[in-house]
């Protein structure tokens, strides 16, 4: 009796330390706390700043919000006048595409949004690229700091190359699905060899790699849980986006803190733990998700990158993956091909048991490649023949894709695209140096971290104004993507004077943005008080769109 109370008890409390163990393991960021931070997010009122209000939030004077509004007209009809016709057309479709009524709507923090779509109409659409250049409808000739979400590279003309010869190699098969085309073939073998394991499957985007891997892992291991680190992108799967975006729980995900010992803890001690994913480009913001100018309240966002410390984090991982029988996964869909022929294993030193790789690989086509250990890639068991691991995806293994692919593939061998990746982290370090030094000693508040090619734009001061940056780069002729400056991506064929042109510009942005008055301030305002603010005006407008007293559907703040 005793004996079996005593176990009971041991059992509870080896519980109640796994437990602990998990909760330390968690970043203290509301991105650490999955659920949590749905909850937070649904509790979030909308409120919306009026005219005056808008220029005057954190307490400028008079002459400081005269300013600003004179910068923010003028601003506002340059736009007009220059994207006219790019504008006109997404306006025609964008009450129909619900894509663009999300990111119009997220360019910018809520509370300044609907003032700033009402005055800039930035425009979608594109007609042509070239060298590094994209041009819009109205014929501007913008410098492509988007990189395609990634995808781009080796610059625009290498991957329409891609297309076009690859188009040419599988026309005589075309769209036939199920064979292989024979460059397959090939592509099958550069990839085995570049990830340096045995097989491979093809998919149609990173998302359907990446959950694949995750499904593999899980029948071999026979374990439930997946971790991913705090803030990591993996696409947009439930189970690797357990926090806001996904209205459901992702009940078999641990999000843990990335680069810290609590979580090697949490490897070493948990029985159910089947894989690990890593997504490499953290290292640039450990534990902070990929920033975006629409969570840009105040100058809080910060990145550093350490080669040397991320890479012993990796080897850490590596040790303790293996001591466990976890699976390490990298998924290198952003960062694969970009950081080094043999993308982040080769880069930092450190070799998987799985690898993602998308957006490039397929010449500028859609794809996802999960390459693996043979003993973890097979998809059914021997002494077990009813007992499979099902994937399939119609598109998979498309011929022109993988015509596309093939170009791809042969071109990175060419001493060209090899000479690219010479002193590849030494040249975007130094531009990425002398820009912070000119930023500096201008006296402005805008700074540049970066992990090689892939740059994000950070604020040395209190503001909550830094998301209007966007619109000064966009006026200087600089393309982003949606989410502004939280993500610049520089394609390899940048040339020493094309990246001069983007530092000027990018200088002379500030150089306007600080004229107009937007980064004024007061040796009050700090970020902690900017943070506290918006928190109370938050409960503000909760309180009164809850009070009976007054019921307001859309408070405006003022
Ligand atoms: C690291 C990583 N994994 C997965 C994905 C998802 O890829 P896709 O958008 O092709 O589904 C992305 C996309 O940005 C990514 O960056």
């Amino acid at each position: 009796m005793y004996a079996l109370a005593g176990i009971a008890l041991a059992v509870v409390l080896r519980r109640l330390q796994l437990r602990l163990q998990l909760s330390r393991a968690k970043h203290r960021s509301l991105t650490g706390h999955s659920r949590m931070a749905r909850r937070f997010a649904s509790l979030v009122p909308f409120y919306e700043y009026d005219e005056s209000r808008f220029f005057q939030t954190d307490g400028a004077p008079e002459n400081i919000a005269a300013a600003r509004r004179a910068g923010f007209m003028q601003l506002s009809q340059l736009f007009a006048e220059r994207f006219k016709k790019t504008a006109e057309l997404t306006g025609e479709i964008a009450g129909g595409v619900s894509d663009l009524q999300f990111t119009s709507r997220y360019r910018v923090p809520f509370q300044f949004s609907g003032y700033v779509r009402q005055h800039f109409k930035p425009g979608t659409f594109l007609e042509s690229s070239s060298g590094v250049n994209v041009t819009d409808l109205d014929g501007n000739r913008l410098y492509d700091l988007t990189g395609s979400y990634g995808v781009n590279v080796f610059g625009y003309d290498f991957y329409k190359e891609c297309i076009e010869r690859g188009a040419e190699r599988v026309r005589g098969l075309g769209p036939v699905l199920g064979a292989y085309h024979p460059v397959t073939a090939y592509n099958v073998r550069r990839l085995l060899q570049i990830a340096g394991l045995d097989e491979v499957s093809f998919h149609m985007s990173g998302t359907e790699a990446v959950m694949q891997a995750v499904r593999l892992a899980r029948y071999h291991t026979g374990r439930s849980h997946l971790v991913r680190f705090c803030g990591a992108y993996h696409g947009w799967w439930g189970d690797v986006q357990p926090g806001v975006g996904n209205p459901l729980a992702a009940r078999e995900t641990y999000t843990l803190k990335d680069m810290h010992r609590d979580s090697l803890r949490v490897l070493r001690n948990r029985r159910d733990i089947a894989c690990v994913l890593v997504n490499p480009l953290q290292a640039l913001h450990p534990n902070i998700s990929a920033p975006g100018d629409s969570t840009l309240i105040d100058s809080g966002r910060s990145a550093h990158f350490d080669r040397a410390a991320y890479a012993a984090w990796l080897r850490e991982l590596r040790a303790e993956c293996s001591a466990r029988g976890i699976v390490l996964i990298f998924d290198e869909v952003f960062v694969g091909f970009r950081l080094a022929p043999g993308g982040a294993q080769e880069y930092f030193g450190v070799r998987a048991d799985m690898v993602t790789y998308g957006k490039t690989v397929a010449g500028g086509l859609p794809v996802g490649v999960l390459c693996g250990r043979a003993e973890f890639m097979r998809r059914f068991r021997d002494d077990r023949p009813a007992d499979i691991c099902f994937a399939r995806g119609t598109f998979n293994a498309h011929p022109y894709v993988m015509g596309a692919m093939y170009e791809f593939l042969t071109r990175i061998e060419t001493e060209a695209v090899r000479a690219l990746y010479q002193g590849l982290d030494a040249a975007w370090n130094s531009r990425a140096k002398a820009l912070n030094d000119r930023l500096t000693a201008a006296e402005l508040p805008v700074r540049v971290a970066n992990l090689s090619s892939i740059w994000t734009i950070y604020y040395s001061a209190p503001s909550r104004y830094n998301w209007m940056f966007q619109y000064y780069l966009r006026a200087a002729g600089l393309a982003l993507s949606w989410v502004g400056t939280g993500r610049l991506i520089f394609s390899l064929n940048y040339t020493e004077g094309d990246f001069a042109e983007v530092a000027d510009r990018i200088l002379s942005a500030a150089e306007d943005m600080q004229r107009d008055g937007w980064w004024w301030s007061q040796p009050q305002l700090t970020n902690k008080s900017i943070r506290r603010r918006v928190f109370k005006e938050m409960l503000q407008a909760r309180w009164a769109s809850t009070s009976p007293m007054g019921s307001i559907s859309s408070p405006r703040i003022k």
